[in-house]
């Protein structure tokens, strides 16, 4: 199939795009580089530099690209930013979005992947998180993607749009080739890798969450098994099936958590040195406890996480920023080794 991947030089978009490629199949990338990276974009992936918000601009890329379906990655993405900026969210990540889908359905264009978010679940009230939880959002990040499953679902029932939602759990790791390198740097992995290479303490976003050491608990995923995920999603949204939903919602996480804490002590296992830390106040935003139940995307998709091992994805992380990453500067190196 050949497939349009918006935010495919960014973190999660180009491993998927990498594992498009690896499949056989074609892929037009369309990033507006603001957090992405074009040397992360293959050669034999063409590049589209510019907005998925960008009417005219997505629909004369539709019109000549002839794509079979959209993995639509981009958006803002931070939790922390969100209740800053929510105005930033709700432009991009909704506004944007629709005019994404409305492109899509000017060109005939009738599948779409999403990348959504755990965030849309808020403060669960049971643990896992079935896919049925209700969707309480207690910032912008979650709220806005929820409001975009919100309008796949129904766009999805008016006009015959095929969709999937994989909500996303925290995503780690790297491939050989690529990795995760945000600037400003916010995301947890990272930050603690970058404190391993500096000696400057992380802070821990508060140790008074009502959670066995008093830090937050997350579901670490490794981003290759999200980009698995995203390629049967892809391959699922073309089922003819008469009595197929014609969206739906996936988990992606391994179903296990770790604590703050817990990150930064297989950390300080994976780089053999101690990485120092401070206690700083909760950032706002954060749910105490986030855990996938992944029995939906197991079932209905045919999806496992290989990689389920916090301490190998933190490697992989690790060695990738080795090869990547200047330690002076905590930025790409010129030229990687
Ligand atoms: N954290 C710190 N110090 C830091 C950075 C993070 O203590 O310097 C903590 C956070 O407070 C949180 C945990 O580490 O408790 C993970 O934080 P991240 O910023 O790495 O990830 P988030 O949990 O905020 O968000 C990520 C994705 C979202 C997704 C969410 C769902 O960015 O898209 O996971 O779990 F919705």
């Amino acid at each position: 199939m050949r497939v349009l991947v918006t935010g495919g030089a960014g973190y999660v978009g180009s491993v998927s795009v990498e594992r498009l490629l690896e499949a056989g199949h074609d892929v037009v990338v369309l990033d507006d580089l603001s957090t992405g990276h074009r040397e992360a974009v293959p050669d034999v992936a063409s590049l589209e530099v510019g907005s998925y918000g960008d009417a005219e601009r997505i629909g004369r890329l539709l019109e000549r690209a002839h794509v079979d379906a959209i993995l639509h990655c981009a958006a803002r993405s931070l939790v922390g930013e969100s209740v800053r900026e929510p105005a930033r969210y709700y432009h991009d990540n909704v506004a944007g979005g629709i005019v994404l889908l409305d492109a899509a359905r000017q060109a005939g264009v009738d599948r779409i992947v999403f990348s959504s978010t755990a965030a849309v679940y808020g403060v669960p009230e049971t643990t896992p998180i079935p896919e049925i939880a209700p969707l309480a959002a207690i910032n912008p990040y979650g709220e806005t993607k929820r409001t975009f499953e919100g309008a796949l679902r129904f766009y999805g029932e008016a006009y015959g749009l095929r969709s999937a939602s994989l909500r996303y759990f925290n995503v780690a790791g790297a491939t050989e080739a690529l990795g995760e390198l945000h600037d400003p740097e916010t995301h947890l992995i990272p930050t603690v890798l970058r404190a391993a290479e500096t000696g400057e303490p992380i802070a821990l976003f508060g140790d008074d969450y009502p959670t066995p050491d008093g830090t937050c608990i997350r579901d670490y995923i490794h981003v290759a098994d999200l980009a698995d995920a995203h390629l049967l999603a892809l391959v699922a949204t073309a089922s003819e099936e008469p009595d197929e939903r014609p969206w739906a919602a996936y988990n992606l996480g391994i179903g296990r958590g770790f604590s703050v804490r817990e990150v930064v002590a297989a950390a300080e296992e994976v780089v053999g040195r101690t990485i120092p830390t401070t206690t700083g106040p909760r950032r706002p935003g954060d749910p105490p406890v986030l855990v996938a139940a992944v029995d939906r995307a197991h079932t209905e998709l045919g999806w496992t996480a290989t990689r389920p091992g916090l301490a190998d994805m933190i490697a992989s992380a690790w060695e990738w920023r080795r090869r990547n990453v200047d330690p002076e500067t905590g930025r790409r190196r010129e030229i990687a080794s």
